[in-house]
Formats: C-alpha cells, sequence, structure tokens
C-alpha cells in the first residue's frame, strides 16, 4: 500500500516511520510512505503558503495554489491515482470501519493542513474526502495523517507477526466489543495473579472466558458498541 503525505513539515514523520512495525513493513516493501513538501509548489519568491483570511480574524489560512498544483502533481506520479484525503477536524470522524475501507485502497494521498486551515476553494476543486481523528483540534493534520497511516498498516497482510491479533482488536471481532483483559509474565505482582482459566491449557474455555470478558468489558464502558 502506497501514502503520499503532503505537509509543510515533512520532517515530522521521520521518527514515527523509521521505528517498530512501521518501520518493518516498509523495509519489507509491504507499505511506502512518500513525503512532499507543499512548499515547494509555491511561484512567488517568498514560498508563502498561507496568507490573512478575508474578513478579517485571526491566524493564516492555507493558500489554495500551491495545495491543488501539489496534489495534482502527486496524483500524476504514478497509477493508480490515490484516493484523496484531507485531514479535518470537520471531516467524518475516524473509526475501524472505516480503517477498514481505507486499507482495501492500493494508495492514499494524505493533505495535511495548519494555522487555521484550508481555503474552502481547496476542498471545492479537490473533492477530498475530510476526515477527522476525534472532536478535537489539532495544530496540525500531521498526527492525523500518522493516525490514520497506524491503523491502516495493522491491516496490511504481512504487517504484524500475527494476523490474528489485528482480528482480535478492540471494534475488530464480529461483535465489535472491546478486546478481552491480556497478561502475561509473572503470575504474580503485588498480590494480584493472573486469571486460573488462562493458566490451565484448556483453550476451549480460555475462549469462552476472552469472549464473556470482552462483553462484560464493553458493557460497562462501552454500552454504544453493544447497542
Ligand atoms: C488548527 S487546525 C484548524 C482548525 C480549523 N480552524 C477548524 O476550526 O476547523 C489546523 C489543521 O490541523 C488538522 N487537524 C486539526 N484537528 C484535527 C482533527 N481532529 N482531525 C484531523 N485533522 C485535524 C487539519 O489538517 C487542520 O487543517
Amino acid at each position: 500500500m502506497r501514502f503520499d503525505v503532503l505537509t509543510l513539515f515533512p520532517e515530522i514523520f521521520s521518527g514515527y516511520l523509521s521505528q517498530s512495525l512501521l518501520k518493518k513493513g516498509i523495509d519489507a516493501g509491504l507499505l511506502a510512505v512518500h513525503l512532499h513538501d507543499i512548499r515547494r509548489w509555491t511561484t512567488d519568491k517568498h514560498q508563502k503558503v498561507d496568507d490573512r483570511p478575508f474578513g478579517g480574524g485571526p491566524g493564516m489560512v492555507i493558500k489554495v495554489e500551491p495545495v491543488v498544483d501539489c496534489v495534482e502533481a502527486v496524483q500524476k506520479l504514478v497509477e493508480p491515482a490515490g484516493k484523496l484525503i484531507l485531514l479535518s477536524p470537520q471531516g467524518k470522524r475516524l473509526d475501524q470501519d472505516l480503517v477498514k475501507e481505507l486499507a482495501a485502497e492500493p494508495r492514499l494521498v494524505l493533505v495535511c493542513g495548519r494555522y487555521e486551515g484550508f481555503d474552502q476553494r481547496i476542498i471545492d476543486v479537490l473533492q477530498p474526502e475530510e476526515i477527522s481523528i476525534g472532536d478535537y483540534v489539532l495544530n496540525g493534520g500531521e498526527a492525523a495523517a500518522m493516525v490514520v497511516i497506524d491503523a491502516c498498516s495493522r491491516l496490511i497482510p504481512g504487517v504484524l507477526g500475527d494476523e490474528q491479533s489485528s482480528q482480535d482488536d478492540s471494534f475488530s471481532t464480529e461483535s465489535g466489543q472491546l478486546e478481552f483483559p491480556q497478561y502475561t509474565r509473572p503470575r504474580e505482582f503485588r498480590g494480584l495473579t493472573v486469571p486460573e482459566v488462562l493458566l490451565s491449557g484448556d483453550h476451549g474455555e480460555i475462549a469462552r472466558w476472552r469472549q464473556e470478558q470482552s462483553y462484560l468489558k464493553t458493557k460497562e464502558r462501552r454500552q454504544d458498541l453493544l447497542e
């Protein structure tokens, strides 16, 4: 799967992409992340990517020309053109179902905003899917783009050591419930012991216990997922 990320701050991504599962996936050729600095598509000598809002008010707005030019150039780099996503707090809220849909795409083009956000004509011209990672406002779309890349990468075959682990994840089983509690060594810590059933070796009992715990946890914390 290929991700193209359009940003004013490409360096933000380097640490995240060079560690752990994402690095392994990239090294194995299972995913590729291409970073594009929107500023490179400016044509004026000051490389201006933002300007004051018409109508007044605080902050700066991202200009239409460099973003549209950058998206159009990046889309032409390879076939197929990517599904175009604009990260925005005003977009559709990201959840595991949407992650599944996105992970089925061969290519995503992710556009990160900054400052007061985008000139509306960027949206009118490019007609992207706008995606929000939650009802709060970030300084920029880079962290949101990393969330999308990270969540999708778990569903790319081969990225996780064991595919079963993403199938058991919260929101990912058929029932859509939260995952059951997990334990590892030691068996006892400050008087807290691992439930006996997990040490029993009885796989049927373990599966029943996990299903029940999953249900109880979901009922306690996220009744909405059961409805
Ligand atoms: C400070 S925000 C602009 C918010 C904008 N003034 C508004 O109220 O809708 C700057 C950029 O951060 C990104 N961003 C902020 N919050 C986000 C969220 N919850 N999900 C996805 N992207 C977000 C977007 O790319 C946005 O253009």
